[in-house]
């Protein structure tokens, strides 16, 4: 089991940039373009950001469809005062999303988390998607983007170090070190899988849950998993 007070510290200290890796508005509305075109709500939908951070995908979200009505829910109560500072009409909660209650009786069209369902392991993420499931209106989604494939790890890691302007030598040598470091952290290993397989992440839903993993055009190291809602998973 995580332990959330860490992850609840170690988010309250992380800065914008390092949420997300790029962090100007250019990125932040491709971020939002690319979820509106995997998840296309429709027109007036409801939607909840999932480890919504500081809220600035909610925001790009809503500059680009004004028509959408946007809820963020994240564990980190810094990030969300950031988010609530900034306004613009979106409704903030705090609350750890596997463990607490959020949005108590509402019902949303689509859920979607962006870059956060790697933080959970395989039973947080299947208890998360059951109450995920529950709170959409029927023919809702729940959409997970940007899952790391754990496969890819050693040579995402290798590309890191070839970005930073490594020779090939050294990003390899460096990329295995770290993924033998990895390994050996217990938080790494088949029981906390942070970085995510396929097969994995359909088997953390309910079996009659309509779901299909997408793997974006654009990236090799990760994918995105979108579940549609059924009768049984309605309440
Ligand atoms: C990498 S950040 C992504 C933030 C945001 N989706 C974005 O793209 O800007 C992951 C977020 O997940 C949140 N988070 C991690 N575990 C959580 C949990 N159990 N409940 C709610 N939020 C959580 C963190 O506080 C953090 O803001």
């Amino acid at each position: 089991m995580a332990d959330w007070n860490q992850v609840e510290r170690h988010f309250d200290q992380a800065d914008a940039a390092m949420l997300r890796g790029e962090n100007h508005l250019s990125a932040d509305l491709r971020y939002a373009a690319y979820i509106l075109q995997v998840c296309s709500p429709k027109s007036g939908a409801e939607i909840l950001d999932v480890g919504c951070g500081d809220g600035v995908v909610c925001r790009a979200i809503k500059q680009l469809r004004p028509d959408l009505s946007i809820s963020g829910v994240d564990i980190s109560s810094v990030l969300i005062e950031k988010a609530q500072a900034a306004g613009e009409g979106i409704a903030y909660q705090v609350a750890n999303v596997v463990e607490q209650e959020f949005f108590l009786s509402a019902r949303f069209d689509l859920i979607f988390s962006f870059s956060f369902a790697r933080y959970l392991d395989a039973d947080e993420l299947t208890k998360l998607n059951r109450t995920l499931l529950s709170k959409l209106h029927l023919g809702g989604k729940v959409c997970h983007l940007s899952i790391p494939d754990r496969r890819k790890w050693l040579l995402y890691c290798v590309c890191n170090q070839l970005n930073q302007g490594r020779s090939q030598a050294r990003a390899w040598a460096m990329g295995v070190a770290i993924t033998l470091a990895k390994l050996r952290d217990p938080k790494m290993s088949d029981g906390i899988s942070r970085w995510h397989r396929a097969a994995r992440l359909l088997a953390a839903l309910p079996p009659d849950v309509r779901a299909r993993i997408n793997r974006p055009s654009d990236s090799w190291y990760r994918f995105d998993l979108i579940a549609e809602s059924s009768e049984s998973t309605h309440e």
